[in-house]
């Protein structure tokens, strides 16, 4: 019956098992996707790595889950060689799967870092810069949540549902819904803004936001051919302006 140690305790590792069992058996949490007791092991996942020292010979890094016990073989499991081999293993198995909640999760729980995850964002900051040089709302920011930087939208409902960041993102990060005469904003499942929408005086098209429309009529002159505050779609504003110019053209004929 081979004697092991692991993380400094002396075990007994009898019957034909494996490692990663061993460790299990003393209620040591090893990350491992590919194992199943009822079938030979792949070593296909590479997350139950652990650092292996047989009798005079260097550490290592091994699978658990193929690696027998032998007589004075060593293991542990807490070491920062571990860390770093289970954070690479994460990593791989993510480029598979990268919207994998049992693989962040996973890494979550044996306290691997696995970076930011996959929403689009590139981290440009266009929208953020769009929306505070352009438009003048500053409904965005970037934010620090557990190490990861994220796009989120800054609080008190600054929004005015212009779509500037949705349409300057190169990535599609940010999407537009309008619907039922409501335009919605998100990234990820947050909600950047929430507005309900005009609807052309002459068209009936539902068009844009109020919220929008003030600041425009802020930011501008009069239109010199349309009423002022009107609520005309664009199409529909460009239609009665070129019908007013060629009715006052007339006029002086
Ligand atoms: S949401 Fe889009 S525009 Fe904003 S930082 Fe991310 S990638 Fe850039
Ligand atoms: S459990 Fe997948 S390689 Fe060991």
């Amino acid at each position: 019956m081979p004697e092991i140690t692991v993380n400094g305790h002396r075990i007994d590792a009898g019957g034909d098992k494996h490692v990663i069992d061993v460790l299990r058996e003393q209620g040591i949490d090893v990350p491992a996707l590919c194992y199943h007791p009822a079938l030979s092991p792949a070593g296909e996942c590479k997350l139950c790595a652990v650092e292996a020292t047989y009798p005079d010979k260097p550490a290592q890094i091994k699978l658990a889950c193929v690696l027998k016990p032998a007589e004075g073989l060593e293991i542990r499991t807490d070491t920062e060689q571990v860390t770093r081999a289970r954070t690479t293993a994460f990593r791989n198995l993510a480029k598979f799967a990268p919207e994998s909640s049992v693989i962040r999760g996973l890494a979550e729980k044996h306290g691997i870092n696995m970076g930011a995850p996959p929403d689009e964002c590139i981290r440009c900051r266009l929208c953020v810069r769009a929306c505070k040089e352009l438009v003048g709302a500053n409904a965005l920011k970037i934010e620090k949540r557990n190490t990861i930087r994220y796009i989120v939208p800054r609080s008190g409902n600054r929004c005015i549902g212009c779509g500037t960041c949705a349409s300057i993102c190169p990535t599609g990060a940010i999407r537009q819904e309008d619907s039922n005469g409501l335009r919605v904003i998100y990234i990820r499942d947050e909600i950047i803004g929430q507005n309900p929408l005009l609807q052309c005086e002459s068209c009936g098209r539902y068009f844009a936001t109020p919220k929008f429309l003030s600041r425009i009529e802020e930011r501008t002159e009069d239109h010199p051919h349309v009423k002022e505050h009107h609520r005309y779609c664009p199409t529909c504003a460009k239609l009665l302006s070129d019908r007013i110019k060629s009715a006052s053209r007339m006029k002086k004929i």
